[in-house]
């Protein structure tokens, strides 16, 4: 069992890059593995011109890390309301050809960290949205960790025990197990 992890953030102290740090340690603490897609900056800006073959190479190289992984999970920042242009833009990128887009089917799991109060949740909202149009089996989770530069500890991992827990539970849902990964507090 493989798991993606993709952070919405380029930003080198990103909450959300290490929410997601957080996520991939109880993945392999689970016997799972776990890659974070380091290469979303080199994506370029969505262009059906240069939409033939593989594509770009960064493009090739996400395409591949998606379809080698066996479910995929999020952690996005919002940027006035709404999912970081280069998230939307990797989907896109990722969506077509339509139809035989590598997310179709793909198990993905979204969460969010913010440093408003609401943590995110409606990009988190959006982001779901767009890749069940790809036709990915989006796990009907939520982490919306607000405040995220006082509520997240130093490795990423909540400090709110329920928030704990929902980071466990998405993780689980990703690993096959549908009541989730109990953390201890
Ligand atoms: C362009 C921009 C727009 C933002 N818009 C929102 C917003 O709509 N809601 C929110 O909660 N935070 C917003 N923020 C604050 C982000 O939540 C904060 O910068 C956060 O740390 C970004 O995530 P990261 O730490 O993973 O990079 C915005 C930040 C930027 C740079």
């Amino acid at each position: 069992m493989r798991v993606l992890g993709i952070s919405g953030s380029l930003r080198r102290d990103s909450h959300n890059t290490r929410l997601l740090r957080a996520a991939g340690e109880l993945v392999q603490e689970h016997g799972a593995e776990f890659e974070a897609f380091e290469g979303l900056k080199a994506i370029p800006p969505y262009d059906e011109d240069d939409d033939v073959g593989e594509g770009p190479g960064a493009v090739a190289r996400l395409r591949e890390a998606i379809a080698g992984a066996d479910a995929i999970l999020f952690a996005t920042p919002e940027y006035n309301s709404s999912v970081p242009g280069v998230l939307k833009n990797a989907v896109d990128w990722m969506s077509r050809p339509a139809g035989k887009s590598p997310l179709r089917n793909k198990p993905v799991a979204v969460v969010g960290a913010s440093t408003g109060m609401f943590g995110a949740v409606w990009a988190q909202a959006e982001l779901r949205k767009v890749l069940g149009a790809t036709g990915a089996r989006v796990a009907d989770v939520e982490l919306a960790v607000g405040h995220a530069h006082e509520q997240l500890e130093p490795s990423g991992h909540p400090s709110d025990p329920a928030q704990r827990e929902a980071l466990g539970d998405a993780v689980g849902v990703l690993l096959g197990e549908p009541q989730g990964l109990r953390v201890a507090a």
